[in-house]
């Protein structure tokens, strides 16, 4: 696997408009492959994936977009809809087998396992961003959507929460605009 610093970072964008070629399920597994080693609190690993990669799948898709994003996912040929699992932590006798069971977790409010969760697979959907671009794929990640509307269409678990949309392909970088600043190391950080 060749890889860079400029592929996975410096060069690589967040896309708007794909040309309309579908990942093959081979392709999808060996993202998710490389994604899920990313670190989590307990190695609890609350992200849950549903592909849609058929033309009708992604027009259910387009259609939960809100409509800044309708064109642009109807110009991709895969989307990952992630998600996160209020109810990750019954995975942790296998993720987790170092820890007492059942968990502290098997007690918490939804709200508690909702933030949890939520910052869980923030972390997962970066490095599933960054696996998808590492394997040579562009990536356009996407918030606006109507979340309930995804969570019915797509979604067979009740406790499954949406996260965001990442389109999958090649993307088109002649409808990119030119890309934003940055904060600067000093603005962003300190050393103490
Ligand atoms: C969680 C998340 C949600 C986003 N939501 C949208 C969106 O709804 N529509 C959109 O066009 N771009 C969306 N973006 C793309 C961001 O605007 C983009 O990543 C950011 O401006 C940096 O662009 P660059 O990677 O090309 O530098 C989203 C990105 C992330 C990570």
């Amino acid at each position: 696997m060749e890889f860079s610093q400029e592929s996975i970072f410096t060069e690589a964008r967040s896309h708007k408009q794909f040309d309309g070629q579908c990942l093959t399920a081979e392709e999808l597994q060996s993202i998710y492959d490389l994604a899920k080693f990313a670190p989590t609190a307990n190695n609890s690993c609350p992200l849950r994936i549903v592909f849609t990669n058929t033309p009708d799948s992604m027009e259910r898709l387009a259609s939960c977009a809100l409509d800044f994003n309708q064109e642009k996912t109807r110009s991709a040929g895969t989307a990952a809809i992630l998600a996160y699992d209020l109810d990750f932590y019954t995975q942790f006798p296998k993720l987790a087998p170092h820890m007492k069971q059942p968990p502290s977790h098997a007690s918490w409010s939804d709200g508690q396992l909702e933030r949890y969760a939520l910052a869980n697979s923030n972390l997962q959907v970066g490095f599933f961003i960054a696996a998808a671009r590492a394997l040579g794929f562009d990536c356009g990640p996407m918030g606006g959507f109507d979340s309930q509307a995804v969570e019915t269409t797509f979604f067979d678990n009740p406790r499954w929460r949406f996260n965001c949309v990442v389109l999958l392909g090649k993307g088109d970088p002649s409808r990119l605009h030119p890309r934003a600043a940055r904060l600067t190391f000093d603005e962003a950080c300190r050393i103490t």
